[in-house]
């Protein structure tokens, strides 16, 4: 299993601090959560923030669009410094032109659903993704709880990919930590954000090794 911390959960005073404190802890991707008070009922980041916590660390930087119009803001979460861009497939702007402009700029495109859009909605861009992020919770907050049943989506997006020979990585974001990880292994998924799971935790470190050894 692959870690994703987000750093929704970090000390936001001390960005560039937690980033270095996350990767030496033994992160695999860094997961950034970008609201904008309308898709979803909070505000967080913007590109200025991520351009400036960039130089932090070598780790992808996982950005994920929690906003009403992903594809104006490709280009300046691009620019700032992201390595995966991911959009809700809930939003307003177009799917395919979308993905087009995040793969415009030599970066890697993600879709992410709902927890009440069902698993088909993502199977007509699966050809055209590197990655698939399943909510498990709804998006907006950290600290809540996994819905583990989610999990029959995740499965069926895993079949489906591997039904058509595409190999798509399977993300899920929400309530992730040591009780519920097992049942995201189970049902294939390939990386698994944590904020609070992670940030919260004692020992960062050994949080991100258990993750990382369900399997
Ligand atoms: C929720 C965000 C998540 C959030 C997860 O909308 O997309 O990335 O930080 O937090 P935890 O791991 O605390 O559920
Ligand atoms: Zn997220």
């Amino acid at each position: 299993m692959k870690v994703a911390p987000s750093l929704l959960s970090c000390d936001f005073a001390k960005m560039g601090d937690e980033v270095i404190r996350i990767d030496k802890a033994g992160a695999d991707l860094i997961h950034l959560d970008v609201m904008d008070g309308h898709f979803v009922p909070n505000i967080t980041i913007g590109p200025a923030i991520v351009k400036a916590v960039r130089p932090y660390t070598e780790l992808p930087f996982d950005v994920h669009l929690m906003i009403d119009y992903p594809i104006d803001y490709i280009d300046a979460f691009a620019d700032a410094g992201a390595d995966i861009i991911t959009f809700h497939l809930e939003s307003m702007s177009d799917p395919n032109l979308t993905i087009e402009k995040i793969k415009g700029h030599g970066i890697k495109a993600g879709v992410v659903i709902k927890p009440g859009t069902p698993a088909e909605a993502v199977f007509p861009y699966l050809d055209r993704v590197y990655m698939v992020l399943v909510m498990t919770v709804e998006p907006g907050f950290g600290g809540q709880s996994f819905m583990a049943d989610m999990m029959p989506k995740v499965t069926a997006i895993k079949a489906e990919a591997a039904r058509r020979g595409l190999d798509i990585l399977v993300e899920v974001d929400g309530g992730i930590s040591d009780k519920t990880v097992y049942a995201a292994a189970e049902a294939g998924v390939d990386i698994v954000v944590s904020g609070t799971g992670v940030f919260k935790a004692e020992d960062p470190a050994e949080a991100i090794r258990i993750l990382k050894s369900a399997d």
